[in-house]
C-alpha cells in the first residue's frame, strides 16, 4: 500500500518498463491471486495488446495456462486477425486440457476469424520418442510452420507452482529448487537472474527462435508472481509486459 501511496499506476509501469527497456507495460488495478475481476481484466488487456500488435496475416505463437485462457475469451471477431494463424508455442507440456497451448491456440482462431494448426505430441518425451518424432514429417512440417511466428503472447508462472501442475518429476523438481528456479514460461525454468536452468522435454519453439522474434508478449499477474515475472524480464527478450496492480507493486520493490 505505501508503494501505492507513492506511485501511481503509470508511474510503477514506467518504472517497470525503463529498467528492463520494454516497449509497453500496462498494468489493471488489483490482484489477481484474489479477484477474478482483476483476471479478467487482465486477460481483456493482454487481448487488446494482441490486437494492436499483430499485423496483417502472421504466425501467433501462444502458451497454455489459465491468464492465456482468459486472453482467449476476450478476444473476438477482428479483421486485423482474420488472415493470421494461431499455433501453439510448444506442446506437451503435462498441462490439463484446457490450459494446454493447442486448446487456446485453436479458441484464439475460432473467437478471431483467423486459422490454427495444431502440435500434436505426447507429454514427457524420453530421448527415443523424441527421435521418432522429429522423423515424422507431419511433426517436423507444423514445427517448421510454428517457427516463422514473429509474434508470441505467453504466461508466466512461479516454477515450483507449474512443476507441481504440470507433475514434474521429483528429481527434477529437486535440481529445479537447487538451480534455484523461480520462474517458467514456454516450458523453460529461469532463475533470479533470468537465467534458463531447464528445458521441459518437447518440441516447438526453441529458445533462440524466442530470442529472435520482433515482439514478445508476456502476460502474468497476482502479488504471488511479482518475482517471477521480474526473473522473466531479466531473461531480457520480452518486449512488452501486460500485468496487474499487486504484481507490479512487488517488483519495483525488487528493482
Ligand atoms: O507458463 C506459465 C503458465 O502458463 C502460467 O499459467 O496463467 O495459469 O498462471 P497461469
Amino acid at each position: 500500500p505505501m508503494v501505492r501511496e507513492l506511485f501511481g499506476l503509470n508511474e510503477l509501469g514506467g518504472r517497470i518498463r525503463k529498467h528492463f527497456g520494454l516497449k509497453q507495460v500496462i498494468i489493471v488495478p488489483g490482484d489477481s491471486d484474489t479477484s477474478p475481476h482483476t483476471k479478467k481484466e487482465l486477460g481483456r488487456a493482454g487481448a487488446a495488446v494482441l490486437r494492436k500488435y499483430v499485423s496483417k496475416d502472421e504466425v501467433i505463437a501462444v502458451t497454455g495456462g489459465s491468464t492465456m485462457a482468459e486472453v482467449a475469451y476476450h478476444l473476438s471477431s477482428s479483421t486485423s486477425l482474420k488472415g493470421s494463424w494461431f499455433v501453439p508455442a510448444r506442446g506437451g507440456l503435462g498441462e490439463s486440457v484446457d490450459f494446454q497451448a493447442n486448446t487456446i491456440a485453436s479458441t484464439m482462431a475460432k473467437k478471431t476469424g483467423a486459422s490454427y494448426r495444431l502440435l500434436h505430441v505426447p507429454d514427457q518425451l524420453g530421448e527415443d520418442a523424441y527421435q521418432s518424432l522429429m522423423q515424422d514429417t507431419t511433426i517436423t512440417e507444423i514445427i517448421e510452420f510454428i517457427r516463422k511466428a514473429r509474434i508470441v503472447i505467453h504466461g508466466i508462472g512461479e516454477a515450483m507452482v507449474m512443476a507441481r501442475r504440470r507433475k514434474v518429476d521429483d528429481a527434477t523438481t529437486a535440481s529445479l529448487l537447487h538451480e534455484g528456479a523461480l520462474a517458467e514460461a514456454f516450458g523453460y525454468y529461469f532463475d533470479r537472474g533470468g537465467r534458463i536452468i531447464h528445458k521441459m522435454p518437447t518440441v516447438g519453439l526453441r529458445i533462440d527462435d524466442i530470442q529472435e522474434m520482433d515482439c514478445v508478449i508476456g502476460v502474468a499477474g497476482g502479488k504471488s508472481k511479482g518475482e517471477a515475472i521480474v526473473s522473466v524480464l531479466s531473461f531480457g527478450h520480452e518486449d512488452i509486459l501486460v500485468t496487474d496492480e499487486a504484481a507490479a507493486i512487488e517488483m519495483v520493490q525488487m528493482l
